[in-house]
């Protein structure tokens, strides 16, 4: 354990409201042996009590919490210089909150650690935020502050903040970064990932209502999805001279949880799938959640945890991996806990050891 013997309670504040991703990151954070919630931000619902937006979360230390408008939230970093700080805000929005926040922090002589779970923190280069959603960039002054990767291709510790890459990438760059890395694949790869209805966060819309979403499968934005660009940065970074070309298909698929990732990429020489699973098991081997096999895996196999896992077959030189997440903790809540560990020197699995639900 890299914790020094100092096991106060580390404070964190979350933005993010009501929202899915918010009321996961308070599930794993009541386990979490360090990290205490004391603060979360919501203009929709300040002053409610927290439970009475997340039941499922009554009775578990949380229920005296209550939301609290953004504007209030800059008291905690004049109480706590050394807090923690999750975004969970939808992109376009968070920059900016971030923003206020950090000027409020610095003037106190706070230095918080962040974890931006938007697409906001993604981009060093605002110009490249505005091109792929189609927005200025909130605080484009402080895109350069963030490193965004997940926890397992970075090493070491971000020099400031750092950005939670999203649900669909974090499963599409697990498996293929390492082929990256060791120069193992061709450049051009396609992938094929199907969502839970869970990844379109709490607000319904025509396409996300029950009706329309359950016993049913579609895709949509066909190699014209913003994570495309996002998942070929990210593969670029595995090697020098790496141009990575990625086609994405997304699919809304008929369950809650879990992203089910199939890729398929062309291996430079012929190979095993036996010995592609044994470089993946090697390249992750200190890595508590990613774990590959030649059997392809289910979505059960990983919903309520923090783990990828992967299946290998290979044909020749075409080789197909099967990824699984839980989009709500890998793609979000989980690997911004992992990376909120590190930021506060922890191990990366601390709070992040959860059996699977199995069943569901
Ligand atoms: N869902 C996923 O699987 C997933 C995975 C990876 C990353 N993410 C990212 O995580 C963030 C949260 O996603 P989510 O699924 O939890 O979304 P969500 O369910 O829609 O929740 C977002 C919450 O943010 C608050 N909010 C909305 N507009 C706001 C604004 N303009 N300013 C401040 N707060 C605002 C609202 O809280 P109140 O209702 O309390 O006001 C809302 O409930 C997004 O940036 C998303 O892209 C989501």
């Amino acid at each position: 354990m890299k914790s020094s013997a100092d096991a106060r309670p580390i404070p964190v504040v979350l933005l993010g409201g009501a929202g899915y991703v918010s009321g996961e990151l308070l599930r794993l954070l009541c386990l979490h042996p360090r990290f205490r919630v004391v603060g979360i931000g919501s203009d929709g619902h300040a002053g409610q009590r927290v439970v009475d937006a997340f039941h499922h979360l009554s009775g578990i230390g949380l229920d005296q919490l209550r939301f609290e408008p953004f504007e209030g939230l800059g008291r905690h970093f004049e109480k706590d210089l050394h807090l923690g700080l999750f975004a969970a805000t939808p992109h376009g929005a968070t920059a900016s909150l971030l923003d206020t926040l950090l000027l409020r922090a610095e003037r106190a002589g706070a230095r918080p650690h962040v974890v931006d779970l938007s697409a906001d923190g993604r981009f060093t280069d605002p110009e490249a935020f505005a091109a792929v959603y189609g927005l200025p960039h909130g605080a484009p002054h402080r895109c350069a502050s963030f490193t965004c990767a997940v926890p397992e291709h970075y090493r070491g510790v971000p020099p400031a903040f750092a950005a939670q890459p999203g649900c669909f990438t974090t499963a599409a760059v697990l498996p293929l970064f390492p082929l990256f890395a060791m120069n193992l694949c061709e450049e051009g790869v396609f992938i094929c990932a199907v969502t839970g209805s869970s990844g379109s966060g709490r607000t319904p819309t025509a396409k996300t209502h029950h009706p329309e979403r359950h016993a049913n499968l579609s895709a949509y934005s066909p190699l014209a999805h913003r994570h495309e660009p996002e998942m070929a940065r990210l593969l670029a970074a595995a090697r020098p001279d790496c141009a990575p070309s990625v086609e994405f298909v997304p699919h809304s698929g008929p369950f809650v949880r879990g992203i089910h990732s199939t890729i398929r990429a062309t291996l430079r020489e012929p190979s095993p799938a036996s010995r592609i699973v044994a470089v993946l098991n090697e390249f992750y081997a200190a890595s508590a959640f990613v774990e590959a096999s030649s059997e392809p895996p289910a979505l059960h196999e990983v919903v309520g945890t923090n783990r990828c896992r992967i299946g290998v077959a290979v044909r020749g030189r075409t080789i197909v991996m099967t990824s699984v997440i839980d989009n709500l903790v890998k793609g979000a809540a989980g690997g911004a806990i992992q990376w909120m560990n590190r930021l506060f020197a922890l191990d990366d699995d601390t709070g992040l050891r959860l059996p699977g639900l199995g069943f569901c």
